[in-house]
């Protein structure tokens, strides 16, 4: 049986964590900070929960430069559960009900009939933007949801490019759209938007490559993400979400009057005016995951000069770094093809099929990298191939050892073709 220290694992999520993060843990799980008790035994209301979430807020605060959490211009940060696919229906409820709201304040006449020009804008450039569109659909209903691209048109029917800003179709008026949806990185089809794209009311899923750049928060309506790939355990999604849009600064719609039109009313555990307004402690927070998160946001902080800003600069510079090595040995060889267009590679989830999507070769790829204690390589079930997940706590060393492997199970192919044995 292979110990922690043999192995290197890539899987798309759950992901790694740093060991000496989940060191602590082993204890901090048996005695909290002296108190005798566990940190997963403690009231999420106790005055070290509330400590662990202040502190975890403003690890990321700083690392991503978020706004104050005060005035019009500022962000609450929210912690959430129900995952990434939870906030795809907190989103539309909330969103909805802003863009109501908002209507209200200039018409109070014919709301049936304003109703209809209600759009939400999606991006879909892969397989969880395609889901989060498809439950915005279900939510309110496919004549609201207008698809401003959808990039396997533009790809053979496969995900692969992010199809130029000119060839989109984004709805006419601004004040029609309720929100304008994006996936930063496409964790299935290893596709990442370069830079935020821009729309009214934007919301981004971070899911996947949250904490491995810089983000312009300032530029979106909200960004959400599920802990389980770069920040931390399963259980909690991380909302941040502007102020502009949650009271007192936004008004938000009635629930009667949301029913009267047809439009939804989500769950109380989703809703964000209600999370924000509890510091997100409406109902039981697991502040284990919080604690883990903050861990691994303190170590990223650690790293980077604190005249750096924003404090990610250092952790992007190592994502960049890991993801150029790996693509330039695929790169180098006819043996892999790197699936998305390289203009839209993502640097956390390289997608490659080996031989053209050979599948005795990709078994045997998968096979000689278990041999080697790389582990987690297998491509997502809906696409198959190999997928690389350079999340943040794979160390350089880890990337360097699967490097040397792509070399050499290439230079093993390539020989073989050579000898005709193949
Ligand atoms: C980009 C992205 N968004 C959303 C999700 C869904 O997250 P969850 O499984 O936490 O609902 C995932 C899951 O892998 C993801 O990669």
């Amino acid at each position: 049986m292979p110990s922690r220290d043999q192995v290197h694992y890539f899987g798309a999520g759950p992901a790694p964590l740093p060991t000496p993060v989940l060191e602590e843990a082993s204890k901090v799980l048996l005695n909290y900070n002296d108190t005798g008790v566990g940190i997963t035994e403690i009231s999420h209301r106790s005055p070290d929960a509330n400590a662990i979430l202040a502190h975890t807020q403003s690890c990321l605060r700083k690392l991503l430069d978020i706004p104050e959490s005060d005035g019009p211009d500022g962000y609450q940060i929210m912690f959430l559960q129900g995952g990434g696919s939870g906030e795809f229906s907190a989103v539309v409820y909330h969103m909805v009900s802003l863009w109501l709201a908002r209507l209200t304040t200039k018409k109070q006449q014919g709301l049936d009939h304003e109703v209809q020009k209600m759009k939400l804008d999606y991006l879909v450039t892969g397989s969880w933007s395609l889901k989060a569109s498809q439950e915005a659909a279900r939510l309110v209903g496919s004549e609201h949801v207008n698809i401003v691209t959808d990039a396997r048109k533009h790809n053979d029917g496969k995900f692969g490019v992010i199809p130029p800003s000119d060839s989109w179709t984004p709805s006419k008026h601004a004040d029609d759209v309720a929100l304008t949806y994006y996936c930063d990185n496409e964790t299935v089809d290893g596709v990442e938007f370069p830079s935020a794209p821009d729309g009214p009311n934007l919301v981004a899923d971070m899911s996947s490559n949250f904490l491995s750049r810089p983000v312009d928060v300032r530029k979106h309506a909200a960004i959400f993400g599920g802990a389980q790939k770069n920040v931390g355990t399963t259980g909690i999604t991380i909302a941040i979400v502007s102020n502009s849009i949650l009271p007192p600064h936004s008004g938000m719609a009635d629930s009667k009057l949301l029913r009267k039109l047809g439009l939804p009313v989500g769950p109380i555990v989703l809703d964000w005016p209600t999370i924000a307004k509890n510091n997100s402690l409406y109902n039981t927070l697991p502040i284990f995951d919080v604690w883990i998160a903050g861990q691994v946001m303190q170590r990223l902080l650690d790293q980077s000069p604190e005249d750096k800003s924003p404090r990610i600069t250092t952790q992007a510079a190592e994502s960049n770094q890991k993801a150029e090595l790996l693509y330039s040995i695929l790169d180098a060889s006819d043996v892999y093809s790197v699936v998305p267009d390289r203009s839209v590679r993502s640097r956390m989830n390289i997608c490659l099929r080996i031989k053209g999507g050979d599948a005795d070769a990709e078994k045997a790829f998968l096979k000689g990298a278990e041999s080697k204690g790389l582990l987690g390589l297998k491509g997502h079930r809906s696409v198959g191939g190999i997928r690389i997940s350079n999340y943040n706590a794979v160390p350089v060393a880890a990337a360097e050892k699967l490097a040397q492997y792509l070399k050499d199970f290439a230079k093993e192919q390539e020989g073989g073709k050579a000898n005709g044995s193949v």
